[in-house]
């Protein structure tokens, strides 16, 4: 367990010496002692084949915490000769193969109740199900548990009739029947050749909400969600946002499913969110279960979006899977790119662009700043599990997304088309899916290989000049610092698509006329990107107004950070008339920053009358927005995060500090903005009954501004309408709403609410962790002290993974000023949570370790005691490896 872990390398990528085409699989279910025998189906890789070579090579086969049975080999199922095998902690090795094809057959023995890591096959609340990603199919039996050694399944499961009715597996039903003794089996058989970590199995006591969809080439798919019993009602939203998202991946992709089949599972303990199993997607059920009673609008969202994302992985990640872990983001940062587009196609596209880009600034940029900084495709690792990462997943999606805005949606969707033509049933590369879409898109993209390949996020300034003859200049100039850093001579400039439009002074566009050397930068369907690929570049535009106004970055083609010289008033007039509205958003981002860093650094009257500029440009605006677009009016009127603060201070970073501006700033302006709070909260009011509709969400979402800035603004009449809001709440989201708000402020009704929360709504689990994050994202002096106490609480259990992330993964990621208190106690907190949770499962605690990753911008004292905190943790010898990853970085990086 202490030992570090041994780096995995890409450049060591050497392909499988052995292939498995077929298998059968049949697990004799039990709680402590499940027995799985398998018959492989081997064969030599003729791609591995030397000529003229005639020694076969050993055949090594994955395995972890199985208890070996029996081995045996050939059709007639000879015992495996002793000289011929070795059995390791970790492997099963066939020393000596028979021949180039043989079939082997093992037998294995499994504790499901007693797998606590959830990964494998283990029991949650009386359900069998497993998790194979990345690496735990090698806890169910013996296996090359690499993702290009792609085979055909068919599985037989056999159980108890009454404890365990349901059987299910990947693909399409093909038998079942009565056995004797009281159990019973199924057959399952998936016709399509895939890797270990799609491998599923569920069975239980379920229920199931069923309905059909018909494919674009008009076969019947049968479609189910199976919840445990008396919670099918809940999955109707499910259910639904399933059949919309298999409509649109035919509409916009051209994907169309494939089996006769497509069940979901939803499991009260998940170690992520949810997983793409071939036709047998395992769901976190608290992106399942929904109802206007136990949802909030926040949660529908999640639900609709989670749904698509594991759905649309049937092509980008199933039908055409990673060669190896490297290649993580192929699917992931490709399936994230398609499971936004898709919410912007159902919801508010520019809504969406604002979501998304808050969190890379509050969690991506950080990451990419830090210790834990790596490159969307990494060329090395520790522990796969810490892969999964906002680098992976949200970065990985925006390089596709810049490649998408170069190309324009037309070329894209030939590239893409390309891509599931020629790569289908195959495990492939980044490299291979550049190629792919350079291809079809008819343009060049292998820069982009930059963007894979070098962590850290572009820094790009903007500087404007003219001339006496009306032409404007732009000098763009770009450099990485965390490339810098890690290779100096290895940093190469990165291609960035800038979206650009200038404005005259009355908010009227203007033509974009590029001229000389840099007009071939200017590039992209609608002539409006411009290219940046070199370290520096200047481009000219003629007949522009000396007055005109620069629109830069819009819709955030590129994930950069943008310094320009852009001044106070050009920003005012962006936040008033930008015609993009992510660009609106963004002036009004950058002028907030730049007033909370202001207060921060004591020019508190520059910070105070800026933050007036800013109320008297939106004021105007505030009651047609809360009719017009009031999901846009929320995240206008939102401030940027303190997160997101600490990456522009950079470093000797105070969290409390920051925080203490952030709030006193944005007290100031719900202030100035006054009695239009309250008027636009009954504004707002939602009267028709509940619906999770983009409209009531939006003016909900707005009303939960309203409120807090009312809050800021007046401590005492905000917190007695909160209350009167949480009194009068009709459905969760309004509830939460009102929490939210209250949980901002250290009065009495805020206790009285999460009391009477806990009072009305604490049997239900997905709303005690509703409670529990309020607690944990307080930024009251209690707050560690009291997340422990929690810990005693009847109903908390460090087994479930959404208990624990309620409580810690919340601490760490969402309460900035508790976790980096000056006096240590919120790392000491974290570090104690760590431990006990490494214990039983070392992935999420691995996760909760994250949030050491920003240590090393905080100012001396606080940099102190998270080194002592990390290096306590490192001296502990019985960290998994999966923790001792987390930590060595964040100490070493
Ligand atoms: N592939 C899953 C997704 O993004 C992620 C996932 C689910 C996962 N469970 C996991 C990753 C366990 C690692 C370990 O949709
Ligand atoms: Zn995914």
């Amino acid at each position: 367990m202490s030992a570090a872990p041994k780096r995995i390398h890409l450049s060591d990528y050497a392909p499988p010496e052995w292939l498995i085409d077929n298998v059968a699989l049949t697990f004799d279910l039990h709680p402590q002692h499940t027995e799985v025998s398998a018959r492989l189906q081997v064969r030599r890789n003729p791609a591995c084949m030397k000529e003229g070579g005639n020694a076969l090579p050993p055949l090594r086969l994955d395995g972890e915490a199985l208890e070996l049975v029996d081995v045996r080999i050939g059709e007639e199922e000879r015992p495996l000769d002793a000289r011929a095998h070795v059995v390791r902690d970790d492997a099963l090795i066939i020393t000596r193969p028979p021949a180039e094809r043989f079939t082997l057959h093992t037998r294995v023995r499994i504790n499901p109740a007693a797998n606590t890591q959830l990964s494998g096959l283990y029991m949650s609340n009386g359900i069998y199900c497993t998790q194979c990603e990345a690496e735990g199919f090698r806890r169910i039996t013996y296996w090359p548990d690499r993702p290009d050694v792609l085979s055909r399944f068919t599985v037989r499961i056999q159980a108890d009739e009454k404890e365990v009715p349901v059987l299910l597996s990947n693909g399409n039903p093909v038998e079942s029947g009565r056995m004797d003794d009281g159990r019973h089996y199924a057959v399952w058989q998936d016709p399509y050749p895939k890797p270990s970590y799609l491998f599923a199995l569920v069975a239980g006591r379920l229920e199931a909400l069923k309905d059909t969809f018909t494919t674009a080439d008009g076969r019947t798919v049968d479609l189910a969600i199976w919840v445990e019993p008396g919670k099918a009602a809940r999955a109707r939203f499910a259910l639904e946002s399933l059949k919309k998202a298999m409509r649109w991946d035919e509409e916009r992709f051209g994907r169309v499913y494939d089996l006769d089949v497509f069940n979901i599972v939803a499991v009260p303990d998940f170690n992520m969110g949810a997983m793409e199993n071939k036709g047998l997607n395992i769901f976190n059920d608290r992106y399942i279960l929904a109802d206007e009673n136990t949802a909030t609008d926040r949660d529908y969202e999640n639900i609709e979006a989670i749904i698509a994302h594991e759905y649309f992985h049937n092509w980008t990640g199933n039908r055409i899977t990673c060669r190896d872990w490297f290649q993580l983001c192929l699917k992931e940062g490709l399936t994230v790119f398609r499971d936004q587009e898709f919410t912007s196609d159902v919801r508010s596209r520019a809504v969406k662009r604002i979501e998304d880009v808050r969190l890379l600034r509050s969690l991506q940029f950080p990451e990419d700043a830090g210790p834990l900084a790596h490159p969307v495709r990494p060329s090395s690792f520790g522990a796969i599990d810490n892969l999964y990462t906002v680098t992976v997943y949200e970065k990985g999606a925006e390089i596709v997304r810049m490649m998408h805005t170069l190309l324009g949606e037309a070329a894209f969707r030939k590239g893409m088309d390309v891509y599931f033509e020629r790569f289908d049933g195959q495990a492939v590369t980044v490299e291979d899916f550049i190629a792919a879409l350079s291809e079809g898109g008819g343009r060049d993209l292998s820069a982009f290989m930059r963007w894979y390949e070098q962590a850290g996020t572009p820094h790009v300034t903007m500087r404007r000049s003219h001339d006496d003859e009306g032409r404007l200049t732009l000098h763009l100039v770009q450099n990485n610092p965390k490339a810098q850093e890690a290779k100096p001579e290895k940093a190469l400039p990165q291609p960035i698509p800038l979206r650009l439009a200038l404005f005259d002074k009355e908010g009227k566009r203007l033509p974009l006329r590029p001229v000389g050397e840099g007009a071939r930068h200017v590039t992209g369907a609608a002539g409006d990107i411009l290219l940046l690929d070199s370290t520096a570049l200047e481009i000219t535009f003629d007949d522009v107004p000396r007055d005109a106004v620069v629109s830069l970055n819009r819709g955030f083609s590129a994930p950069i950070r943008l310094e320009s010289d852009l001044d106070r008033d050009t920003l005012l007039f962006l936040l008033k008339h930008d015609d993009d509205a992510f660009n609106r958003w963004e002036a009004g981002q950058t002028l907030a920053v730049s007033a909370i860093l202001d207060h921060l650094r004591g020019k508190t009257d520059d910070a105070l009358s800026l933050i007036d500029a800013m109320a008297e440009a939106l004021l105007p605006d505030l009651p047609r927005l809360a009719n017009a677009d009031p999901a846009f009016l929320a995240e206008i009127m939102k401030f940027p995060g303190v997160q997101d603060l600490a990456v522009h201070v950079g470093r000797d970073v105070d969290p409390e500090a920051l925080h203490l501006s952030r709030e006193a700033v944005m007290a100031h302006f719900a202030r100035r903005l006054g009695e239009s709070l309250p008027e636009l909260f009954s504004q707002l009011a939602v009267t028709e009954p509940y619906a999770p509709t983009p409209e009531q969400c939006g003016r909900r979402a707005a009303q939960a501004v309203m409120l807090a800035l009312f809050v800021q603004a007046d401590a005492a009449r905000g917190a007695a309408l909160a209350m009167e809001v949480f009194r009068t709440a009709r459905n969760m989201t309004e509830t939460a709403l009102a929490l939210d708000a209250l949980n901002l402020t250290q009065t009495p009704q805020r206790d009285e609410a999460l009391a009477e929360f806990r009072e009305r709504f604490g049997h239900e689990p997905l709303l005690l962790d509703k409670w529990l994050a309020w607690h944990a994202r307080w930024t009251g002096e209690g707050c560690a002290a009291r997340l422990w106490a929690l810990t005693e609480d009847e109903a908390f259990t460090w087994r479930n993974p959404n208990r624990v992330r309620s409580l810690f993964g919340v601490f760490g990621m969402a309460n900035p000023v508790r976790f980096h208190a000056a006096d240590g106690s919120g790392y000491a907190l974290l570090a104690r949570a760590v431990r006990k949770v490494d214990a039983l499962n070392p992935q999420t605690a691995a996760r909760l370790a994250q949030a050491f990753g920003n240590w090393r911008v905080m100012e001396p004292q606080r940099r102190k005691k998270a080194e002592e905190t990390l290096k306590g943790l490192a001296e502990d010898d019985a960290l998994s490896a999966d923790v001792r990853d987390i930590v060595e970085r964040a100490l070493s990086g």
